[in-house]
C-alpha cells in the first residue's frame, strides 16, 4: 500500500435539474423519486463537457495539494464514456492542466474510481510514479433515455478528483469482476460494416433495477467486510464509509447490517443523484471542504455497478 490523498477536487455543471421538473418529462412524481433513491435533484451538463468538468476537479485537486500540472507523473481518468473514444478523457485534461505525464482512461463503471486507485497505488509501489492525478468523471445524462423514467430520473453528472502522493494512507483494497450484459449495460455505437453482425445504435441505459440492488448491497457489504479485515479495523474505527451514491436505500442496508451511525454513512445523493464512477470522489471532496472529514480519519469507499463490478477501500487521510 503506497500512497497518501493530498489534494481533493471536485466540478458540477451549474444547471440543477429538479425531480419536479423531471416529473414534467416523463410520469413520475417527486415523492417517488425521493422515497425510491433518495435524490431531490441532480446536476446535469448543459453547455459543460466531460473534459470541462474532469479538468475543473484535476485543477482544484492539485490547488489543493499545492502542486502544479507539471509535477504529475500520471493522470488516470475513470468514465463509462468520454466525448471521444480516442483521444482519451485523461489526455484531454493533460492537455487543458498543461500536465506533461502519460495519461489513460479506465472503464470499471460505476467502480472505476476504486479501480484507478488499485492502479494507482501499483504505480506508487513500485516506484513507477510520485504524483498521479485520479480523476472519477461522468456526464450520464447524455447515455440515458429520457422518456424512460426508470433509468432517467436516476443520474446526475459530474466529476471528482484526488492527487495523490507516495504514502501510508491507503491501508487496504479489493476488487471483484463478474462479467454480466444482462443486468445493466449502457450503450453500443457500432458503426455499419458490410462484414460481421449487424449494427446495434443503442446510446442508451439498460438495468435491471431490482437485481442490481441486490448485487450491490451483497457485493458492497461483502468487500467491505474483507477490507475492514485486511486492515484491521472495526465500524467504530470509521469514521465514514462513503458509498457509491446509487440509492439511499442500499446506505440503509450498509449502515444497519454494520452497525454504524447515520453519521457514518455519507449522503449526497439527494442533490447529486447517481453520478457513476464520479460520485465517490465528489462527496469526498465535499465533506473535506465542510469540514466534516480531516487528516488522521478512517474512511472505506465501496463501489458497486455495470460490469459487473465492485471494489472498496480502506484509506487513513
Ligand atoms: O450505479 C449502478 C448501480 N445501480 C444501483 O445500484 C441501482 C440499484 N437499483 C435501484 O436503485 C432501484 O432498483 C431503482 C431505484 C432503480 C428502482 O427502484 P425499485 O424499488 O426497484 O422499483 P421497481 O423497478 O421495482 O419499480 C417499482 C414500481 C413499478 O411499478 P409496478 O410494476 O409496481 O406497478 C415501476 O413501474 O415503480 C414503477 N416505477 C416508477 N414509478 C414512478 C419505476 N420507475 C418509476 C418512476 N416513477 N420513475
Amino acid at each position: 500500500m503506497a500512497f497518501q490523498i493530498v489534494g481533493t477536487g471536485r466540478a458540477v455543471p451549474e444547471y440543477i435539474l429538479t425531480n419536479e421538473e423531471v416529473s414534467k418529462l416523463v410520469d413520475t412524481t417527486d415523492e417517488w423519486i425521493k422515497t425510491r433513491t433518495g435524490i431531490n435533484s441532480r446536476f446535469v451538463s448543459t453547455h459543460e463537457t466531460i473534459t470541462d468538468l474532469a479538468a475543473a476537479a484535476g485543477k482544484k485537486a492539485l490547488e489543493k495539494a499545492g502542486l502544479d500540472a507539471t509535477d504529475l507523473d500520471l493522470i488516470i481518468c475513470s468514465t463509462v464514456m468520454a466525448e471521444h473514444a480516442s483521444p482519451s478523457l485523461s489526455c484531454l485534461v493533460q492537455k487543458e492542466l498543461g500536465a506533461k505525464c502519460p495519461a489513460f482512461d479506465i472503464n470499471a463503471a460505476c467502480s472505476g474510481f476504486v479501480y484507478g486507485l488499485d492502479i494507482a497505488d501499483a504505480y506508487i509501489s513500485m516506484g513507477k510514479a510520485n504524483t498521479v492525478l485520479m480523476v472519477g468523471a461522468e456526464v450520464m445524462t447524455r447515455h440515458v433515455d429520457w422518456t424512460d423514467r426508470a433509468s432517467c430520473v436516476l443520474f446526475g453528472d459530474g466529476a471528482g478528483a484526488v492527487v495523490l502522493q507516495k504514502g501510508d494512507g491507503l491501508k487496504a483494497i479489493h476488487l471483484t469482476a463478474k462479467g454480466d450484459d444482462k443486468l445493466l449495460s449502457i450503450g453500443n455505437t457500432f458503426c455499419k460494416s458490410p462484414f460481421g453482425r449487424q449494427p446495434v445504435l443503442d446510446p442508451h441505459f439498460k438495468m435491471n433495477g431490482g437485481e442490481v440492488f441486490k448485487f450491490a448491497v451483497g457485493a458492497g457489504l461483502k468487500d467491505v467486510k474483507t477490507v475492514m479485515s485486511k486492515a484491521g479495523i472495526t465500524s467504530d474505527d470509521i469514521k465514514m464509509v462513503i458509498p457509491h451514491q446509487a440509492n439511499l436505500r442500499i446506505f440503509q442496508v450498509i449502515k444497519d447490517k454494520l452497525g454504524l451511525s447515520e453519521d457514518q454513512v455519507a449522503s449526497g445523493i439527494d442533490h447529486y443523484g447517481n453520478t457513476s464512477s464520479a460520485s465517490i470522489p465528489l462527496m469526498l471532496d465535499e465533506l473535506i471542504e465542510q469540514g466534516r472529514l480531516v487528516p488522521g480519519d478512517i474512511i472505506v469507499m465501496t463501489a458497486f455497478g455495470g460490469g459487473l463490478t465492485s471494489g472498496a477501500c480502506v484509506i487513513k487521510l
